[in-house]
Order: C-alpha cells, then structure tokens, then sequence
C-alpha cells in the first residue's frame, strides 16, 4: 500500500483534528503519501482530494472541528454515488481509507469495504455510541463541556430558586446525559434507554424542596421521547414551581479537546497506519480498558451500546 486517504464524516467532535494529525504525520513517516479528502464522503464522490503533507497539520491539535470539514452525504446513500466515490479513490490511486465518525460513517466504510477498499474506523463523535469502544472521541470533552453548563446553570437555579431542564445531544444514546448528570450533580435524567415515569420526575422536584432544597437540574437527552417543552410545562404546573429550559446544542460539539479525546485520537491514528501499513482487512479501532484496540468493522457495527444502569440508580439515590 502506497497511498492513502483520511476524511471525517457526520457530526464533528473535538479530538477529530487530533486523528488526522496522527494519520499523516504517522502515514509519511512510514513513507505512505497521505491524502486528506474534504466534506467526507460528500467530497470523495465530488474529488476534494489534496495531499497532505506533515505541515498540513500544523497547529491543529488542540482544534475542536475539522480541518478536513465534514457532512452527511445523501448522494453516498445511494449505489450509483458510491461507485462514483470508489472510482474517484481508484483515480487517485488510493488503496485504503481512514474514516473518522460514528456509526452512520462507519457503515458507509463498511460499504466501501465491500467493493474492495480497505477501511480503518476511527470512532469519531460526541455521542458514545459505539458499542465496541468504551469510549469515542470527543466524548469527554462534550460532557465536560455540558458540566461546565449545568454549574453555571446552577448558579442562577439556585438564586432564583427554580428547576431548570438542561437538554443534551446524543441522538439514541443517553451517555452524555447520564455522565454529565451524575458529575453535575442531577436530580433527575431523563434517557431513551430507560423509560421514566413523569410523575417520577415532578415527585423528585417536590421531594428536594420539601427537604430545604429551592432548586433542581433534570437533565434530558435529545432521544428521550418526549419534547422538551413539554416537559418544562409539565413540571412547572405539577409542581407549581417555576421550570426553565436550556438546550445546549452545538455547544456541546465544539471546544478544545481534552487531553483524554487528544490521546485516543492519536493513538487510534497511529494505529490505524499500523493497521494499513500491514495490509490488514477493515478494521474498527477502538478503546477497551485502556488499551487501543481494532475490531473486525462489520462485527463492530452489530454490537449494541448498553447503558451503564448502576450509574443511572446511583443518581437516584444520590439525589433523594
Ligand atoms: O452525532 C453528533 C450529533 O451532535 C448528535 O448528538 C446530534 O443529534 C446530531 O449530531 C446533530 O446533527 P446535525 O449537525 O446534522 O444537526
């Protein structure tokens, strides 16, 4: 293998710069020419392909983003547009091909595997929905991010003694709602995997200013199934206590990344040329206990992520 190509793909996270640094500079230095592909699979079908050289990734590291820009492709769901990605890689001359994103990016690799491209995963995201790593890039500064939020939300809950819903992102997955609930702090985490009873929720509000406390945090992942404003209405007229809501949103997806998202990034990067420098089949690079590890692509997508439910109780009895 002479050539390869590095893209990131679906939802940014802070630690993706940090990848493709490890890629290209790991890929020249084991004489491999790296070739940085914009826009994810959006600009290998359309050819924004450039060289990278080890300046190209000057000054980066400590970026959340991505240099390389990133999309969700429509064009890339289809046959016909990844024949066209395939061929532009065949143009190019590139013969294996880093992917840095989550699942939906990871199965268009695995799609690309299929017609002969070999593929390394780089679990690149906010939502920690990678069943087969115990952690993905990006992750940890996100939730650090959210718990930076809930303590200055806190502040002004408590001064102004309210229950403020603090709504977080994650798609399907509640890991950052339950991680940065139980370091903020929450009375309450609404998550898609666990399904909670309203009346639940409102009890908790009641019970804490029963006990002297004027002020509470619920947090709520996007994928809980309910709208948020709903639920803030719910709240404020079962409990007859004023309920604010905050949505976090893109805030949780930029930032510099901490050094946890810095170091999986680089290792897993580093790893990956590993992988391609020894013609190894597509692979899934990952985190399990603290060691990098790589995972056939297509039995890494059939895991299913499982929620940490002893975490989620012990915010429960924290918060009574
Ligand atoms: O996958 C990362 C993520 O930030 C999710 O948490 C969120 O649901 C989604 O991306 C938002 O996507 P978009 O940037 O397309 O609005």
């Amino acid at each position: 293998m002479n050539k390869i190509g590095v893209l990131t793909s679906g939802g940014d996270s802070p630690g993706m710069n940090a990848a493709v640094r490890a890629v290209v500079r790991c890929g020249i230095n084991e004489g491999l020419e790296v070739y940085g592909i914009y826009r994810g699979f959006e600009g290998l079908i359309d050819g924004e392909i450039e060289k990278m050289e080890r300046v190209s990734v000057a000054d980066i590291l400590q970026r959340g983003g991505t240099i390389l820009k990133t999309a969700r492709s429509e064009r890339f769901m289809t046959e016909e547009g990844q024949t066209r990605a395939v061929n532009m890689l065949k143009t190019f001359g590139i013969e294996g091909l880093v992917i840095i994103g989550g699942d939906g990016s990871f199965r268009g690799g695995a799609d690309l595997t299929k017609k002969g491209i070999s593929v390394m995963g780089i679990p690149g995201t906010i939502d920690n929905d990678l069943a087969y790593t115990d952690c993905t890039i990006g992750f940890d500064t996100a939730v650090n991010t959210v718990l930076e939020a809930i303590t200055k939300i806190r502040d002004t809950s408590s001064a102004n003694e309210r229950t403020t819903v603090i709504e977080v992102m994650g798609r399907a997955c509640g890991d950052i709602a339950l991680y940065s609930g139980l370091g903020g702090g929450a009375e309450f985490v609404l998550i898609p995997e666990v399904k909670s009873d309203f009346n639940d929720v409102c009890k908790k509000v009641v019970q804490g200013v029963n006990r002297g406390k004027q002020h509470s945090i619920i947090i709520k992942a996007e994928g809980y199934p309910m709208k948020s404003d709903n639920l803030v209405k719910g709240i404020n007229e079962y409990t007859g206590r004023e309920t604010k809501l905050v949505v976090l949103s893109y805030l949780q997806r930029g930032g510099s990344p901490t050094l946890q998202d810095r170091k999986i990034a680089t290792l897993c990067g580093a790893k990956a040329i590993e992988l391609l420098k020894n013609d190894s089949t597509s692979k899934a690079i990952g985190v399990a206990g603290g060691k990098i590890v790589e995972y056939d692509l297509f039995e890494a997508l059939e895991q299913k992520h499982v929620i940490d439910l002893e975490m989620y109780n012990l915010i429960d009895i924290l918060s009574r």
